[in-house]
């Protein structure tokens, strides 16, 4: 007989940790103790979408922005806004001041609700569940030491669905290789199809030859970066050439610098894809550092 457990130890590395205060359908509680149905859809059919946002001091960043992509992500998918989500302002301050870190991001994950019997279809009257964490956001490396080597790349062919415009929880096409145990760990890892690359696993990206800014436009193959759009934004406040085009394969080879924005990543330059080590840029100024220093002012 499965025993049903109460708690689970929170030990993570042989280290008791400070459980996380998150938020559940109305309550504020610790992890341990939140508690969800497995007929929830999110876990049977991965039917949920979700947001992340960061917060400094808790001062949430870009949030507006946030919240307006998560209120796309519901209406594409067609699951109801959570009735608490009109307070999620709220929710997120409260959770910043028990959690106590100085830089937290949140994970807003509202799934479409429990569902008694399972079907493909669910039933007008299913009620969305909307849960929250938050962790440490650990300040970017790049901030301290902007000659730290970059990133390291993969590059794999996106097996992703045709709708990664949508913020969705089902991510398994963003993580399998991940788990590969024949695969070497890498930092990200550039997803391209039909020799071109559209978006890091979990980021945007960003190429720049001659001074020129280049990155793919938005479409249904990638997501609509909060951070993508707020740099695109610092560039032109800097009057740098920025051209939203498709970028292929083979400009990897005959660029000047190569990065990756995201909410909890912010600017991280790249220095490997595979083999391929990118030579250090020796005269002129390098955008993405300039790009971070503006990033410092907010
Ligand atoms: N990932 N593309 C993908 C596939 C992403 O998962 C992310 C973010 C981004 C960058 O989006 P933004 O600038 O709005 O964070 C692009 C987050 C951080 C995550 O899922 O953990």
């Amino acid at each position: 007989m499965v025993k049903y457990k109460a708690s689970y130890s929170p030990v993570l590395d042989g280290r008791i940790i400070d459980l996380m205060w998150v938020y559940l359908n109305g309550d504020i509680l610790k992890s341990e103790e939140a508690r969800i149905s497995p007929l929830d859809r999110s876990f049977t059919f991965g039917d949920g979408v979700y947001e992340v946002i960061p917060s400094y001091d808790n001062n949430l960043f870009l949030f507006e922005k946030h919240l307006a992509r998560l209120y796309s992500s519901l209406e594409k998918t067609f699951i109801k806004a959570p009735s608490d989500l009109i307070d999620l302002k709220k929710i997120l301050s409260e959770l910043h001041i028990k959690n106590k870190h100085k830089n937290q991001f949140f994970y807003v994950q509202i799934s479409r609700g429990i569902q008694e019997f399972r079907s493909h279809e669910s039933s007008s009257d299913v009620t969305p569940s909307l849960f929250i964490t938050s962790q440490k956001l650990k300040k970017n490396p790049y901030r301290n030491n902007p000659n730290k080597a970059g990133l390291k790349i993969r590059l794999e062919e996106d097996v992703r669905w045709q709708r990664c415009d949508i913020k969705t929880t089902a991510l398994i096409g963003n993580i399998l290789s991940m788990h590969d145990p024949s695969l070497a760990k890498v930092d990200e890892i550039f997803l391209h199809k039909n020799g071109m690359i559209n978006e890091g696993s979990r980021s945007n990206i960003f190429f720049v030859k001659d001074n020129k800014v280049f990155t793919p436009p938005l479409s249904q193959k990638i997501l609509p970066g909060i951070t993508r759009d707020f740099v695109i934004d610092l560039l032109r406040r800097y009057k740098i050439e920025i051209s939203e085009e498709e970028i292929p394969l083979d400009f990897i080879y005959d660029t000047d610098e190569i990065w990756v924005t995201s909410s909890t990543k912010e600017i991280q330059p790249v220095s490997q894809i595979d083999d391929y080590v990118m030579p250090v840029k020796k005269t002129g100024k390098v955008i993405w550092k300039q790009l971070l220093e503006a990033y410092h002012h907010i």
